[in-house]
């Protein structure tokens, strides 16, 4: 089985050397393993909470996807897509808001240390803190929990978001007594090196001592490497390589070979600016077919835009229907069969009659059953079930959905029916796409007509 490995990219700054050795490049590679399967979105809903400039944020949105694409991200493997692409996300997100605990966020690491910020500041606890950002761990929960993400690569400051997804799919799972969400777990990427910046301090956004990985280009990659903080020592002079941030960027990109030649070449008292001018032709025979890649891609929106949604697309495949469930599940089921069911005569076909189960044992002595239409056309058989109480209840639950919560696939030959994640029942092979059609109308008049009785 695959695993389904999820992230999301806040859409609020320029990718970094550092983005690419901790996130992008790990990102990738395992999304090109056999048994990932990968997705990973750009945050840029998250990002509203943090940043109010509109340029900045979509500007970002372009780096950001042109970046991973450039680096390697194959979208037709790997489902790319934008948050605010996917209605799903808020849509589930509000379905969490009315199950979490109010304390359980009062305990955010973020919000608290905003809140503390306050205190110390003699100001009111919430004083200029906005509800969305007390609501980050839930829209991140159910960006998590609409595609039933099993792992989620973090750093260590998102691991206790990952815990209150798993808290808020445990709690909703109970509540409604089905196994609707997977429980996601952190994955916590212990040999990714964190890579020192311009003042030796690890290299982030937020201290100000980055170097872009694409951005200016060769000659902006070359001066920042050029400014990165060394001690006094002279030419000739051994250097400590384990004490020496040109030394750990190295290593990042370097094989180990070289890296034992650059460490030789330190201790050895290689002077200071030709050891940055090594350090910038290692790295930059890395990242030059990338940034023509990165170029490309940022002169052509409208193939990025493309991209993007057909990563939406595939991503709304999964979403909508596991929505669709959610809804029928809450009480939430489209207004024609709710309205049918409570106030209007029963929706039946022909002379009354409607679709109806039937259950039979067949030849290994397993139990299975068929819906057949109003007009006694069967519609569909089911896969076989050891004992009859699992038949019946899965029967009793189809009842409960109607067209619009059933999950059914389109198969080449014919449509499944889903229930949770596993292949229940099945039409008819179907001679071509009239049939299928046709068969897909059929079903989904019999499941309203189950839906409205009693
Ligand atoms: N909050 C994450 C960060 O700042 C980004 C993010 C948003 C995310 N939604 C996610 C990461 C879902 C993993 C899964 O890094």
């Amino acid at each position: 089985m695959q695993t389904r490995v999820l992230t999301g990219i806040t859409t609020t700054g320029t990718p970094h050397l550092g983005n690419y050795v901790g996130a992008i490049r790990p990102a990738i590679e395992a999304s090109r393993r056999v048994d990932v399967d990968a997705f990973f979105f750009m945050a840029d809903y998250h990002a509203l909470i943090k940043s109010g400039d509109a340029v900045r944020i979509e500007r970002s949105r372009l780096e950001i996807a042109a970046s991973w694409l450039a680096a390697g991200l194959d979208p037709d493997r790997v489902t790319f897509y934008r948050q605010s692409d996917i209605p799903e996300i808020p849509e589930l997100t509000w379905f969490l808001t009315c199950i979490a605990a109010k304390g359980m966020l009062n305990r955010a690491h973020a919000y608290k240390a905003a809140v503390d910020r306050n205190a110390e500041n003699g100001e009111d606890p919430d004083a200029g803190i906005s509800a969305g950002l007390y609501m980050y761990p839930v829209l991140m929960a159910a960006d998590i929990l609409a595609f039933d993400a099993h792992k989620v690569p973090v750093g260590r400051d998102q691991v206790q978001h990952i815990e209150m997804a798993r808290d808020l799919a445990q709690r909703f799972n109970h509540l409604h007594q089905h196994e609707f969400f997977v429980l996601p777990e952190a994955l916590i990427e212990e040999q990714v090196a964190t890579l020192p910046g311009l003042d030796g301090r690890k290299m982030s956004k937020s201290y100000d001592n980055t170097i872009p990985l694409f951005a200016g280009g060769k000659k902006q990659l070359r001066e920042a490497i050029m400014r990165i903080v060394t001690d006094s020592r002279l030419p000739g002079e051994p250097k400590d390589p384990d004490s020496c941030a040109l030394f750990t960027l190295f290593r990042a990109f370097a094989s180990e070979v070289e890296t034992a030649g650059f460490r030789q070449d330190l201790l050895n008292g290689i002077a200071w600016g030709e050891a940055k001018q090594v350090l910038f032709e290692r790295i930059e025979a890395d990242v030059a077919p990338m940034r023509e890649r990165y170029e490309a891609f940022i002169a052509d929106p409208v193939a990025i835009e493309a991209i993007l949604q057909q990563g939406a697309e595939k991503a709304r495949a999964i979403a909508t229907p596991k929505l669709a469930v959610l809804r029928s599940a809450l009480g939430l089921r489209t207004s024609s069969v709710a309205a049918v069911s409570s106030s209007q005569p029963k929706a039946t076909g022909k002379a009354g009659k409607s679709a109806r189960f039937a259950s039979f044992r067949d030849a290994d002595g397993n139990f299975r059953f068929r819906l057949f239409s109003a007009d006694g056309e069967e519609l569909l058989l089911s896969i076989s079930f050891a004992d009859p109480k699992t038949a019946g209840a899965v029967q009793k639950r189809l009842k409960t959905f109607g067209a619009a919560g059933a999950v059914l696939q389109t198969l080449p030959s014919g449509i499944a029916l889903e229930l949770d994640g596993q292949l229940i029942a099945h039409t008819r092979d179907c001679q071509d796409e009239a049939a299928r059609d046709h068969a897909l109308s059929q079903l989904r008049e019999a499941l309203d007509q189950l839906a409205t009785q009693d």
